[in-house]
């Protein structure tokens, strides 16, 4: 800590080693959460995009643009290390970003990979051409960006051979779980599951690609049945930094967090501390 950048907001401390950690909201502290858990005595910076989501409805260009200027401002504040918590702006701007913008002294990773790894029964990085495997049938539930981009599907054809993908484009689940509207968000999430069982009556495994989503995951498994096994973010991508650490040493941390967001703090913390069940304070970015 010590120096200053600064931002939109006024000042924002300047936090040396940090790894950053961004969503369009509260979705990614699914991530960040699970990260502290395995990674305890990182630092990490939280930045929600509040002002700007849903980024699922979004287009395209829009997404990557929205993207960048919050990427630019973790590493404003001092991140090398950025991850996309977001599977929408993984799906619709990592691929254009890593090509094109990320400076070569730093890293932005999205969160697809892990989770196909663990979908596909691949240790981390294992880049050997695509094969079978047991899972024959997957629903996937995203946003309408991350279903249209077809991200997933391409990112598992490298992987696997064999199987078979139903998406179900989740409209309004995030604008209802950034609103705090959780009756409304397990209503939709009920409507959604049962769209899509009606393309796929029997899905063995459930991809929650969206990181808003496993807030809601008891009741996607209820709704799926308890056969269906389903997959979230969090654990994994927590596994997969830990081992990304462990192969870059020089990333230290403190064991400390900081929260900022482009909308309202107080708004926001107050959602932040319902879905995490601890005080989370947000500060305007
Ligand atoms: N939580 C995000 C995702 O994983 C973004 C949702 C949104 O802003 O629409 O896709």
């Amino acid at each position: 800590m010590g120096r200053s950048g600064a931002t939109r907001g006024g000042y924002l401390p300047v936090i040396d080693m940090a790894i950053g950690i961004f969503d369009s909201g509260l979705g990614g502290l699914t991530v960040l959460d699970a990260a502290q858990k395995r990674l305890p005595s990182m630092q990490f910076i939280y930045l929600a995009d509040s002002a700007n989501a849903p980024y699922g409805v979004r287009k395209t260009e829009d997404i990557y643009n929205l993207t960048c200027v919050a990427v630019q401002k973790l590493f404003d504040l001092g991140c090398d290390l950025v991850i996309l918590a977001c599977n929408t702006a993984s799906a619709a701007a990592l691929r254009r970003m890593q090509e094109m913008w990320v400076p070569s002294q730093k890293r932005v990773l999205g969160v697809f990979v892990p989770l196909i790894e663990a979908l596909t029964e691949r240790n981390w990085g294992d880049n050997s051409p695509p094969r079978e495997v047991e899972v024959k049938h997957v629903a996937l539930f995203a946003t309408p960006a991350t279903v249209s981009s077809r991200a997933f599907q391409r990112e598992l054809a490298f992987r696997a051979i064999g199987v078979d993908v139903e998406a179900q484009a989740c409209g309004g689940v995030v604008d209802a779980i950034e609103d705090g509207d959780m009756i409304l968000a397990e209503a939709l999430v009920r409507s959604h599951v049962d769209a899509l069982t009606r393309k796929m009556p029997n899905p063995q495994a459930a991809i929650l690609g969206c990181t808003h989503y496993p807030l809601m995951e008891e009741i996607f498994q209820t709704a799926l049945g308890h056969e269906v096994k389903v997959f979230s973010q969090g654990n994994l991508v927590a596994e997969s930094l830990a081992d990304y650490l462990e192969r870059h040493p020089d990333i230290k941390g403190i064991g400390n967090t900081a929260y900022f967001t482009t909308g309202d703090p107080e708004r926001v913390s107050d959602r932040a501390t319902q879905f995490l069940k601890r005080k989370i304070q947000f500060d305007a970015a």
